[in-house]
């Protein structure tokens, strides 16, 4: 039964919607419906469609006591709203259905797990939410939480482990046909760790062992883990909190983290053996994964970052949009990543250029638009004298521009959007090392309107920012300190 929170949240998320123009949304980028977006929830495959839920306050453009909103996609680029799935309606999760996951259980329905959140007075007068484990079983629209919610809740936390951070549980069924998820909690050290629990049907759960410990290394409670294995080795995604800067990686408060290692399904022991940001642009955080029937992992996160919320153009309307499902896999021991390559079929209007001279500042004739695909070569004209600076102007026009600079003499790219036409003080800027040879480097730059995703030397890296600057400013333009020779090819996305 539907209670009247989660109707009226549809009756209201149907009207408003109306007020939002289609082409003050970005295009291929799930944005939501109407309010307030963030984590990525459920991301699944079911009944032949792809299924994204997400953090909703449909009532306001900034964060609320938390719905989980519903879209669905044949090609994960064009997206399809259902009506909100999930409301605060019961007495174990009345502050919050807070971030989950989905998979399909061998009877054909649909299962939601997700946190449950009340706020508990605490003897100092202040609150404190008390986070618990709950399901919802549905068809892919409508969903039932469990009669015998919650299903994981402090009984089920290791010594010390605090209940007000026990949060974001991530589902897989494993190929004997059990059940695992991760769930992220903070220890008595006051960081972070990722508890792995265990089912035979899904729907009972009980704990199997501390699968990561943070002790503090890496900022502080980790948040929307995500676990799996990839190219053969075992890769932990997790979104730290109040990070610290460690070289040129983990530059945001609220960061993203992937640990790769070797896992011993066994004894399921996870050995870390290295780490790395996820994303190293301004704008992404809990990014959750899926397998594709055609067996891609593929990866989608929230594009945007709590530390940068705040001085979008529409404010009164939506706020909160996801990144490019990206592809993911290893490579020299790290992580890489790629956009799906079902946004191949959207390109159309090519234009290209080879070896074009820039020493100076120049447009190309063709070379425009804030819904691209560019692909770009560089290389300097001299190997002897190498430029200085190499940069690419976007979403410009006489007033607003974005950029990504590389400065080969410090191996480092820069996105910049200072002038992107926000009037708050959010971050504007972050750098990356990246490699290259001499100079050469190779850079994919995805505008779609709101949003730049850079994707360096064929997915090693990722830089991902948010632009809110008004659609007009269209203009691309390329610029160099030195002599820069670059093979451009330009799609239009529609
Ligand atoms: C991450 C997060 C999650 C939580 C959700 C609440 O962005 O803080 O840990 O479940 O957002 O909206």
């Amino acid at each position: 039964m539907t209670s009247q929170t989660l109707r009226e949240a549809r009756t209201y998320e149907e009207a408003s919607e109306k007020f939002i123009k289609k082409e003050d949304r970005p295009d291929f980028h799930l944005s939501t419906r109407t309010g307030w977006l963030n984590d990525p929830n459920g991301f699944s495959y079911y009944k032949g469609e792809y299924h994204m839920f997400y953090q909703y306050h449909p009532y306001d453009s900034h964060w609320g006591p938390m719905h989980w909103g519903h879209a669905v996609s044949k090609d994960l680029l064009h997206w399809e709203y259902l009506p909100a799935a999930l409301a605060p309606d019961e007495f174990y999760d009345r502050d919050g259905c807070f971030s989950g996951s989905a998979i399909e259980l061998p009877d054909g329905r649909h299962l939601l797990m997700y946190t449950g959140v009340i706020k508990e007075r605490q003897k100092n007068g202040g609150f404190c939410e008390v986070q618990t484990q709950c399901l919802a079983v549905g068809d892919g629209r409508d969903y039932e939480k469990y009669e015998n919610n919650p299903v994981l809740d402090e009984k089920d936390l290791p010594e010390g482990s605090s209940r007000f951070d026990f949060r974001d549980p991530k589902m897989w069924r494993k190929k004997d046909g059990t059940y695992c998820c991760v769930i992220g909690n903070r220890p008595a050290d006051g960081s972070g760790q990722i508890l792995l629990y265990t089912s035979e049907d899904g729907f009972h759960w009980r704990f199997k062992k501390i699968l990561a410990s943070n002790n503090n290394r890496f900022g502080k409670m980790w948040e929307c883990p995500d676990f799996f294995i990839l190219d053969g080795k075992g890769v932990l995604l997790t979104s730290p909190q109040d990070m610290l800067p460690q070289g040129f990686e983990y530059h945001n408060g609220n960061g993203t983290l992937c640990l790769i290692g070797d896992f011993d399904e066994e004894t399921d022991t996870f050995t870390e053996q290295h780490n790395q940001s996820i994303d190293y642009g301004i704008d992404f955080y809990a990014p959750q994964t899926i397998l594709t029937p055609d067996g891609r992992r593929v990866m989608i996160g929230w594009m945007q970052n709590w530390d940068t919320c705040g001085g979008h153009v529409q404010e009164n309307l939506w706020f909160g949009q996801m990144s490019l499902p990206r592809e993911i896999f290893i490579k020299n021991g790290r992580l890489y990543q790629k956009p799906v390559r079902e946004l191949e079929n959207m390109r159309s209007g090519k234009v290209e250029y080879q070896s074009v001279l820039v020493s100076d500042t120049i447009n190309l004739e063709g070379i425009k638009g804030r819904k691209v695909d560019i692909e770009l070569n560089i290389w300097p004209e001299d190997e002897k004298n190498v430029y200085h600076k190499f940069s690419v102007r976007f979403a410009q026009n006489a007033q607003y521009q974005t950029s990504v600079s590389f400065r080969p003499k410090e191996s480092v790219l820069k996105i910049d959007r200072k002038f992107s036409g926000s009037r708050r003080a959010v971050i504007h800027q972050r750098r990356s090392k990246v490699n290259h040879e001499n100079g050469r480097l190779k850079l994919r730059l995805i505008l779609d309107q709101f949003s730049a995703e850079i994707f360096v030397n064929d997915g090693e890296q990722v830089m991902t920012a948010t632009m809110y600057t008004e659609r007009a400013a269209d203009g691309i333009s390329f610029c160099a300190d030195g002599e820069v020779r670059m093979d451009v090819v330009k799609y239009d996305l529609i």
